[in-house]
């Protein structure tokens, strides 16, 4: 609830001016645009207006940094896979998000934020498979629960559970819903193993 929003950088030289020495611990919120990221950061942080959500995909075009304490920051990343944006605009922030993610050494854990009705597309793959390469953990997060009714839910993250098996502990899946706040105490948990190693 004391989160507090720290910088907006375009790419991580800039993150670098800000945030000197690549220290402490980052979570980073991943995902295609519109999956629901920047609204999963406020309901988990229980502030409405910490990150800017939007019913227009590709509102997060930056590396929105926002502090937990001194030492710890969770980070709204651009989305992915938004084809109605220009292409000179969609190459330099994904190249951004490519950059943050491979370069980044303080970064502890990727929530990957996929919608419940549409899991696991090629580069929500990609990414789960990037990070488990590298070592950080990944909570596969199917979010705007909402949406089906519990059996198609349970069925869903089974489903998405069965087809990340491979990956042993990197990955874990949950379910998750902003708008009602189901799954939070699962996630908050996840995240706070993640800060405290
Ligand atoms: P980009 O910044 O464009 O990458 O999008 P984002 O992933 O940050 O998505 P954002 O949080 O802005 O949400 C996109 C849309 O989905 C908004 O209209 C939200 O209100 C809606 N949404 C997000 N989470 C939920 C949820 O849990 N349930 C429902 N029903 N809608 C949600
Ligand atoms: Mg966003």
């Amino acid at each position: 609830r004391q989160t507090k929003f720290l910088i907006s950088a375009p790419d991580i030289a800039h993150l670098d001016q800000y945030l000197p020495g690549d220290v402490g611990v980052e979570i980073a919120f991943a995902g295609r645009s519109n999956a629901g990221k920047s609204s999963a950061l406020n309901a988990l942080t229980e502030q409405k207006n910490l990150a800017r959500t939007s019913k227009t995909p590709g509102r997060t075009q930056l590396i929105n940094v926002f502090a937990l304490d001194d030492d710890r920051r969770l980070v709204d990343l651009p989305g992915y896979g938004f084809a109605q944006v220009p292409l000179a605009m969609k190459k330099k922030w994904q190249a951004a998000l490519g950059e943050y993610l491979q370069k980044r050494s303080c970064l502890s854990g990727v929530v990957v934020l996929m919608d419940i009705r549409h899991p696991l597309k090629d580069l929500d793959m990609q990414m789960i498979e990037w990070a488990v390469m590298s070592e950080i953990p990944v909570l596969a997060l199917l979010t705007k629960a909402d949406k089906l009714a519990q059996s198609a839910k349970m069925k869903t993250v089974n489903d998405v559970r069965k087809k990340l098996a491979d990956f042993g502990d990197w990955v874990q899946v949950e379910s998750f819903s902003s708008l009602k706040g189901t799954g939070k105490p699962k996630v908050l948990g996840i995240l706070n193993k993640w800060c405290n190693p």
